[in-house]
């Protein structure tokens, strides 16, 4: 951290410079009243801090950032100290000036200890607050869409004090099942140990070389892998079962405590069956406090709560990741990078705009403009090509034209504030008003022609 950084409660004196932090840091990433927000926080440190207009806040300690004592604040940060022992960060504003020289991690660092979890909501497109806070130890919990702003997604941040290590991890080795004797410890660990579903009674299709002992059904390949320390103690282990469409399963797994979970999915990410899946790597396990912070610290994505799948009075949790998803990586930017879908792709879009600050150039009648002579080059493609088998167009030129028609087609609608999933919705549910199924079926006759 810079040494010229003093840490102090706000004055009376600083009033102003924070109200001029707030709008500028916020008003780019969250609607709702900056002043009004400010105000109810100073009101609150008049009263030592106590926050009267709190229902689950009990009370709001603030800390300025001043590079000489009493001086100009330079960040600010407010902790609402939450009756349920965790405490909210909102918010935390460095000025662009003094950025990137520890002042917000020395303001993070006045969070009392005796809170039990910090949490904050970022905006996804706020990508220095969210490298911010993940590099400082909070796990993404969820995104919450159109939270705080339409159109918007927002991460929910969370650090819990509790930083396990396994300190004696290294003297533990994964080792590929391969002897009786190895599955013999697998099984008794499996029943002594937590477990995400009970081993099948007949165990030995579980591991590769007894596999063809047994019943043929069971041919598909599984791998049995046991974490073990040369005096023969295991943290945990888990089985893997290749699945249709190129996913894996982790039909197993056990582990010996919160820590030994955590060094389970690390070491599953070296072995090469996790390396050599081409689709998903996924998982069902008791959706419980403990599995779920892991597998968030991990990255891996919740597909789906799933009641009753192993047990009628237990809700399970399918997770998921892979080899080649973002998720794995812990560092950089690319982290928030969800696998592809449309939301992502959309933000992407948004921020190649913003970045070249196109918007200034674009008008609905530019972007419609440009529509029509995009769809005028796809026509181009096509042209003459009615007889054309569908392998032998130009399907790369032809995509790329589509490509640019669904652009123009977003940032279009962006620019009149349309909600282009919603009307597409709301459009959708129309057609199928308008077209009855029964009346509607083989003919492409007009809704007002219909009998
Ligand atoms: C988030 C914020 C408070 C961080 O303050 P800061 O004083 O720059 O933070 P620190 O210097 O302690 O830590 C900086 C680290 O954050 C990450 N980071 C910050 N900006 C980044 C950027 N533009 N790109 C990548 N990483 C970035 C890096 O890990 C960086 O470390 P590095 O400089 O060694 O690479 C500041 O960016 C800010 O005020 N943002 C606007 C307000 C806001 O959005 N607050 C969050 C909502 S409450």
């Amino acid at each position: 951290m810079n040494d010229d950084v003093i840490i102090e409660q706000p004055k009376e004196s600083d009033i102003e410079a924070l109200r001029g932090l707030f709008s500028r840091a916020l008003a780019p990433h969250y609607d709702g009243d900056h002043d009004a927000h400010l105000s109810r926080l100073i009101e609150a440190y008049h009263a030592d801090g106590y926050d009267t207009n709190g229902f689950n806040s009990l009370a709001q300690v603030g800390y300025v950032a001043r590079h000489t004592p009493g001086g100009h604040p330079i960040g600010y940060i407010n902790l609402a100290i939450k009756r349920h022992g965790t405490a909210k960060v909102s918010p935390l504003i460095v000025d662009p000036s003094a950025r990137r020289k520890g002042v917000g991690e020395a303001l993070l660092n006045t969070a009392p200890n005796n809170v039990r979890m910090l949490y904050c909501t970022v905006s996804q497109d706020n990508i220095e607050a969210c490298t911010f806070f993940i590099r400082q130890g909070f796990v993404k919990v969820g995104e919450i869409h159109d939270q705080y702003r339409r159109g918007k997604t927002e991460l929910l941040l969370q650090r819990t004090s509790s930083h396990h290590h396994l300190n004696n991890a290294a003297s533990y080795e994964l080792v590929r099942v391969s002897e009786p004797k190895q599955w013999r410890q697998f099984t008794e660990i499996s029943e002594s140990m937590h477990v995400n579903q009970p081993l099948p009674t007949v165990t030995t299709v579980t591991y590769s070389p007894l596999r063809t002992e047994t019943d043929p059904i069971n041919r598909k390949t599984k791998t049995a892998y046991i974490s073990v320390s040369p005096n023969g103690q295991s943290l945990g282990g888990f089985i893997l079962s290749k699945k249709k469409g190129g996913s894996t399963k982790l039909s197993t797994i056990v582990w010996a405590n919160e820590d030994a979970l955590s060094y389970l999915l690390t070491e599953l990410t070296k072995v090469d069956e996790f390396r050599e899946t081409v689709g998903r790597v996924y998982v069902h396990v008791p959706a419980e406090l403990i599995n779920t912070r892991i597998f968030q610290k991990h990255r891996w994505r919740l597909d789906a709560l799933i009641p009753g799948l192993h047990n009628e009075h237990e809700v399970a949790a399918q997770w998921s990741t892979s080899p080649t998803s973002d998720n794995v990586a812990i560092e950089g930017v690319s982290t928030f990078m969800e696998p592809q879908n449309w939301t992502n792709y959309h933000r992407a879009l948004r921020e190649v705009i913003t970045a070249r600050q196109w918007d200034a150039f674009e008008t609905p009648q530019e972007l419609l403009v440009s529509l029509m002579a995009e769809v005028g080059e796809l026509a181009e493609e096509l042209q003459w090509k009615s007889r054309t088998f569908t392998r032998d167009l130009d399907r790369g030129r032809i995509g790329a034209e589509i490509v640019d028609i669904y652009n123009y087609l977003l940032r279009l609608s962006w620019h009149i504030d349309i909600n282009l999933l919603e009307t597409a919705f709301l459009k959708l549910a129309r057609i199928k008003e308008k077209y009855p199924l029964e009346k509607a079926r083989g003919t492409a006759k007009k809704y007002t022609e219909l009998e």
